[in-house]
């Protein structure tokens, strides 16, 4: 085993083998998923939740974990950023259930921001629906936790009607309460009442993503309304809190997953529909502005059969644009395996631009000099 240990320690990459196990510099395999890379002072750093084994995993027992690398490929464990607390009156005690965190740094503050799912009852019916928001003065931590919260509580989207900014008449809302939504496409889905439910107490937010554009803004994206629709919403200038504007997109589509990136002026959104940790058809949206309006596109996918069915069995979290490069990113997403979670494997497959448009298809192995002869 230990022998095992030290030839393992050596591991020497030279490619991404999406889907295959991925060891770090101790060789154990990473264990950060649903998760994030922040590219600071020439380091990439990878945060993700750290999953223990079997349905367990399911749950938050550790807490955020935290990879540093320069390459892209080798990986140093740099421990956890963001740990469970031990005090069971904290949200994020220990099973809690805390998904997708990424982080964003704010030249202003110099404080590195992380926001992730939150479930602090460890309902495994999603019925939290929160944003937990946690900070830190160097970039792998400690974080410290912030707060949690459903966001924009007291605001009304940018873009719906006027008539639209009241909150429910009791019949509606006795309407609202008798149905049962279970967080993925129905028939009787109330497409524009679940906003009005929860605008006194702030609107649900699961699946996530954040996003700093050029000009140093910062946006959160979330699956919102039992994730019917998907809410963009603006953050405040030490990325702490929603700075109160925000819009829907694409209500009743039901995307989640969101991971959002920007290529010659415009945003492309790619995000998966619902169906829990099963992988489905992912979908590619795009606006010419963060306010829209966001069209779909169809499905980023190229390949046969399931892998576009099913997008390669992942479900994106996060596209990394690789520094110093033109025209490179990194779809990254993850496969996930509820039944042992930590074995949930990793999926990074590079952008190609067909049409103007960002695409993705199956490589077994590739390296970074894919985006020379793609772009060459
Ligand atoms: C997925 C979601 C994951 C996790 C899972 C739980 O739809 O993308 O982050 O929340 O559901 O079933």
């Amino acid at each position: 085993m230990s022998r095992l240990k030290v030839e393992m320690n050596h591991t020497q990459y030279h490619s991404f083998r999406p889907g295959e196990l991925w060891l770090d510099d101790h060789g154990v395999p990473i264990n950060a998923h649903g998760g994030g890379v922040l590219f600071h002072d020439g380091v990439y750093y990878w945060f993700g939740e750290h999953k223990i084994a079997g349905e367990a995993g399911n749950a938050a027992h550790v807490g955020v974990h935290v990879y540093s690398s320069t390459d892209l490929y080798h990986w140093n464990d740099e421990g956890i950023a963001l740990a469970v607390s031990d005090d069971p009156a904290s949200p994020i005690t220990r099973g809690c259930i805390l998904e997708r965190p990424k982080v964003i740094f704010n030249p202003r503050t110099k404080k590195f921001v992380m926001w992730f799912h939150l479930e602090p009852k460890a309902a495994f019916d999603y019925s939290g629906a929160m944003s937990g928001v946690a900070v830190a003065d160097h970039v792998t931590g400690p974080f410290g936790f912030v707060a949690g919260f459903r966001p924009n509580a007291g605001v009304w989207p940018e873009n719906v009607p006027a008539e639209s900014q009241r909150e429910l008449s009791p019949e509606e809302a006795a309407y609202v309460a008798r149905l049962d939504c279970p967080g993925g496409p129905l028939p009787y889905y109330p497409k524009h009442l679940l906003f009005r439910r929860d605008f006194s107490g702030g609107q649900m937010a699961r699946d996530q993503t954040l996003f700093v554009d050029d000009d140093g803004a910062a946006y959160h994206l979330y699956a919102s309304e039992d994730n019917g629709t998907l809410h963009l919403s603006r953050l405040s200038g030490d990325y702490l809190s929603p700075a109160g504007k925000f819009i829907r997109v694409l209500p009743g589509r039901f995307n989640e997953a969101p991971a959002l990136m920007k290529w010659h002026g415009r945003y492309f959104l790619f995000a998966s529909g619902c169906t829990g940790w099963a992988a489905n058809q992912a979908r590619l949206l795009a606006a010419d502005s963060l306010w829209g309006n966001w069209e779909e596109l169809g499905c980023p996918c190229l390949g046969p059969g399931e892998q576009v069915t099913n997008t390669f069995n992942s479900q994106s979290t996060f596209i990394l644009p690789v520094p110093g490069r033109t025209d490179a990113f990194i779809f990254m997403a993850d496969r996930w395996n509820p039944a042992n979670a930590m074995d949930g494997r990793y999926v990074w497959l590079p952008i190609e631009f067909r049409h103007n448009v960002p695409v993705i298809a199956w490589h077994d192995e590739w390296d970074l000099s894919f985006f020379d002869q793609a772009n060459g």
